[in-house]
């Protein structure tokens, strides 16, 4: 059966719906490739195996940047004749003189592409062991919204799901993965040494979840964790990798999961490359990069100890979710994953408060900005549903369970059903209803208003923009913190409800901030919560004490509460000695000024007044093995806070310690090298900083954060000097980025005066670093100096941003009237 073709006009093209008549159901991709000799280019054949479900006179494939070689159309063995041309967005139309009828069809297309760093292809180079130059190919789709996106293969609409058989044609010396494990081993293709690897078919998943890697890569392999890396690097990767695989052992204890059916085994391909955090595709999370892989528990500290768990270890727990969790669950998915990782690493890690960590780095940042929202939701449910029957739910829910299947339904109604009396939900709602509520909310976390209306006794509660069913619980001076529960609801935009409370006692909201909102009060309770605090801290729970402080800070900082609330608050911090409030108190102090900017003496005295009792209780102590990790890195935080607001001990302390350092020739202790390094620098001689650049040569680039606290224009050029030799770019860009701005000023003068450390560094070098600078500074005065450096050096500077901007709290005439009132009450209690 032959038709002629008909030229359709454009608009009757795009008028047309054709996707909902069209229904995919297999792909089979067969991808050739000639990476081993470094060659961009690949060819491929994909067969399309779908369904007419309504009569079409053309079909539209995605195929932008790719070229189309052959085309054939068949259904039941009979091929049809097609004609094909380019959509100006770069689609491929095939259309034809009838319709075709519905039924199922087998569309056949051989292609080829090329790979560049754009676009859905990646090639990648490395530098091996014996320096020679090795290559790997890397699909990396991404979920767009917009349909712009480059295809690596022929596909329909992103809209469906089929499944995918992937194979691919390498080099025998190489390797390849896929989304799944390979049907069978590679086996010989052609006479010039290259494999055919096929995988085994996926579950349906959308096009943008398909991908593949080829490498000369090598494997480890622990129990059902793979952990591929390049020859050199992999050594490397092992404690991360034992790590990665006690989250799954944990995980498949803590639920018991026994799935009817297949899964396959945990893969993490470490690349030489950065990598995108947010939205990962399924075939996104099994990838790492390298730096947050070679995790050393001797020599890195806590927070290089973080950054893996929250690229590495998410993406082992998205894998391990993505098995049980049905894959139109996203947010869920994403939740559990998040949720469990920190859970899972305080298993490990049982000296350490993961969970308080939690609350810091997750909860109180989705709070702030657009960050593991579904993560803090769904932590707000497990703790209404009773911390200890969560893992009875867990387990319920894995039981004879089909892989990919999990629905909020089934997790809601399960949590519900076991403890019905106990949540105490409003009439006519469902646990689900409420869960889903938040859970698919895109507006920003609610504020709870409490109003106290002294006189009567009562309390109106508000929800500032927000109708959810928003659960809460209380503390009062007489009920105190030992349980969350019980919780009550707030249904509408405000109640009104009857306190208990006589008039000069506190309140307190969102008990140890299990929800995932905000509290504000009126400003009598909260001078009775600061009262509370300067007589007994211990008469508030240490996470509403990390939320009292992040609250009070955001609503200043947003004109809902006075600033001499806070900064009256704050005065509390004298008597606070949990380093977990610390971490919290670290950031409300340092907002603004740190480290870039000199503050007035005023604030200075002040802020050092706040931190000194606590320095003094960790400085003079020597560091005991038991200290929990997160407890010496606040610590080597709070010293260096100290120090930049000039405590004279801890300059004393540094500096010493560094001349002792390079006299003994034994670098410092990683907890306290930043702190030495970047005060011990200030008087240093040229031997001490030539010292210091030999010392650190192995990882110059991790040690710009203290290499930027040079004190002069000699110091500056030397490192500048140095990181042109021994690095790259974007360490001169992250070195010029931590410098403060007396450094950048000195950094000014010397590329002003300094046309020959122009040419060392390159100007392309120096507009780059620029740029990045522009991004990340708060200063005006450094902004002012890019644009002089950019007019008098002639630089193109396309990508100069305006900075970070923030407001400045401390510069409020209140603030300043009640720092100098409280500075000078203290001098006079000092004096009697
Ligand atoms: C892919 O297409 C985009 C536009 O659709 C273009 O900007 C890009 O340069 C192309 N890449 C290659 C390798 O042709
Ligand atoms: C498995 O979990 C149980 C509690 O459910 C616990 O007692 C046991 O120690 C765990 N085993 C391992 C190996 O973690
Ligand atoms: C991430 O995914 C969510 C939901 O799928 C979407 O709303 C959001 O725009 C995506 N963000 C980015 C950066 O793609
Ligand atoms: C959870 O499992 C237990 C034991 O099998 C069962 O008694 C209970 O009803 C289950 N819960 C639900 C909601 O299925
Ligand atoms: C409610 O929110 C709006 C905008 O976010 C803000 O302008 C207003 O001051 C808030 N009111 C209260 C009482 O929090
Ligand atoms: C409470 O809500 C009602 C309507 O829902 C509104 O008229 C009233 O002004 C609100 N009161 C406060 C104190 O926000
Ligand atoms: C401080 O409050 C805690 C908790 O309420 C209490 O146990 C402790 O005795 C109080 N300390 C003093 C000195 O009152
Ligand atoms: C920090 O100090 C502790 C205790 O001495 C030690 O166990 C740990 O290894 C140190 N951290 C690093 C990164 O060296
Ligand atoms: C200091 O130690 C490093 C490595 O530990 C060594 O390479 C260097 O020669 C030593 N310097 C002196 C002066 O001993
Ligand atoms: C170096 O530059 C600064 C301005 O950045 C200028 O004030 C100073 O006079 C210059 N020094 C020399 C020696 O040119």
């Amino acid at each position: 059966m032959l038709f002629t073709v008909i030229i359709l006009s454009l608009s009757a093209i795009i008028g047309e719906s054709f996707a909902n008549n069209i229904v995919p159901k297999n792909y089979d991709v067969q991808f050739s490739t000639d990476i081993e000799s470094g060659s961009e280019s690949y060819d491929g054949t994909v067969t399309i195996c779908f369904d007419v479900e309504k009569e079409v006179g053309q079909l539209v494939l995605q195929t932008r940047n790719l070229t189309i070689k052959d085309v054939t159309l068949s259904k039941d063995e009979i091929n049809f004749a097609t004609k094909t041309s380019e959509l100006p967005n770069g689609n491929l139309l095939l259309e034809f003189e009838d319709q075709l009828s519905e039924g199922n069809y087998h569309l056949k297309i051989t292609f080829s592409g090329t790979a560049s760093d754009s676009d859905v292809m990646f090639k990648g180079s490395y530098r091996r062991e014996d320096d020679s130059v090795g290559h790997y190919l890397m699909s990396k789709p991404r979920k767009s919204d917009c349909h712009e996106e480059a295809s690596a293969f022929p596909h329909f609409d992103e809209e469906y799901k089929a499944t995918f058989k992937i194979s691919v044609v390498h080099h025998g010396t190489l390797k390849a993965w896929s989304n799944m494990p390979l049907q069978a081993p590679p086996e010989s293709h052609d006479s010039n040494g290259n494999v055919l690897s096929t995988f085994q078919e996926t579950p349906r998943m959308h096009v943008f979840d398909v991908g593949f890697f080829v490498s000369d890569f090598e494997t480890e392999q622990i129990d059902k964790l793979t952990v591929v890396a390049r020859k050199g690097v992999l050594r490397h990767t092992q404690y991360s990798a034992s790590v990665c695989n006690d989250l799954v052992k944990i995980m498949n204890n803590h639920t018991a999961i026994d799935y009817d059916g297949d899964v396959p085994d945990y893969v993490l391909i470490v690349v030489p490359r950065k990598l995108s955090h947010s939205n990962l595709t399924e075939f996104e999370r099994k990838f790492v990069e390298e730096d947050s892989m070679m995790y050393d528990r001797e020599k890195d500290d806590f927070v290089r100890f973080t950054q893996f768990l929250k690229s590495a270890g998410n993406n082992v727990m998205l894998q391990w979710f993505s098995n049980l969790i049905a894959p139109e669950e996203e947010r869920l998915l994403q939740a559990f994953s998040n949720v469990y990782t920190y859970f899972n690493a305080e298993k490990i890690y049982p000296k350490e408060y993961m969970m308080m960590l939690y609350q810091v780095d997750v909860l109180q940042e989705s709070l702030a900005r657009d960050y593991e929202r579904p993560s803090s939701v769904l932590n707000m449910f497990w703790l209404i549903v009773l911390d200890n029957k969560w893992g009875a739910v867990m387990k319920n829910l894995s039981k004879n369970r089909k892989p990919r299947t999990l629905t909020t339904a089934q997790l809601c109604s399960e949590a519900q059903n076991l403890w019905k009396e106990d949540y105490n939900l409003p009439d006519g709602t469902t646990l689900e209803a409420i869960f889903n509520q938040w859970m698919h909310s895109d507006a920003e976390p609610p504020v709870l208003n409490v109003q106290r209306l002294y006189s009567e006794g009562k309390v109106t509660l508000s929800q500032n923009g927000s109708e959810k069913i928003l659960p809460y619980n209380f503390a009062t001076q007489s009920s105190h913190f030992e349980q969350l529960g019980p919780f009550q609801w707030l249904t509408g935009r405000n109640e009104t409800v009857r306190f208990d409370v006589s008039d000069d006692q506190w309140i307190i909201f969102n008990k140890e901030e299990f929800g995932f909102y905000r509290v504000n009060y009126d400003d009598r309770n909260w001078k009775l919560i600061t009262q509370a605090l300067l007589s007994n801290v211990s008469s508030i729970h240490p996470v509403s004490r990390m939320q009292l402080l992040d609250d009070a800070l955001n609503f200043v900082e947003n004109d809902l509460l006075d600033v001499s609330i806070l900064l009256e608050l704050l005065t509390y911090l004298r008597n606070e000695k949990s380093y977990d409030v610390w971490l919290v108190a670290n950031n409300v102090l340092k907002t603004y000024y740190h480290y870039e900017i000199v503050p007035p003496k005023l604030v200075k005295d002040f802020l050092l007044h706040l931190v000194e009792p606590y320095y003094q209780s960790f400085a003079s102590q020597s560091i005991s093995q038991r200290t929990p990790q997160m407890e010496l890195h606040l610590h080597s935080e709070l010293a260096e806070f100290a120090c930049w607001l000039g405590q004279k001990e801890c300059l004393q302390q540094a500096r010493a310690q560094f001349q002792q350092a390079v006299e003994t020739n034994i670098t410092v202790e990683p907890n306290w090298s930043i702190v030495t390094y970047c005060y011990g620098l200030q008087n240093a001689n040229d031997k001490e900083l030539e010292w210091l650049l030999n010392s650190q040569k192995s990882q110059l680039c991790r040690s710009v954060s203290f290499l930027s606290c040079v004190d002069n224009e000699i110091h500056l050029r030397r490192v500048l000097v140095e990181l042109q030799s021994k690095t790259n770019q974007e360490c001169i860009a992250d070195f010029m980025a931590a410098l403060d701005e007396i450094g950048f000023d000195m950094l000014h003068s010397l590329l002003r005066n300094d046309s020959e450390l122009v040419n060392v560094l390159g100007s392309s070098t120096v507009a780059n670093a620029l740029e990045q600078v522009s991004k990340c500074t708060k200063s005006a005065n450094t902004l002012e100096l890019i644009d002089e450096l950019k007019n008098s050096l002639d630089l193109h500077l396309d990508g100069k941003s305006s900075g970070k901007h923030r407001k400045n709290i401390w510069t409020e005439p209140k603030a300043t009237e009640f720092i100098e009132r409280y500075l000078k009450e203290v001098e006079k209690q000092s004096v009697v």
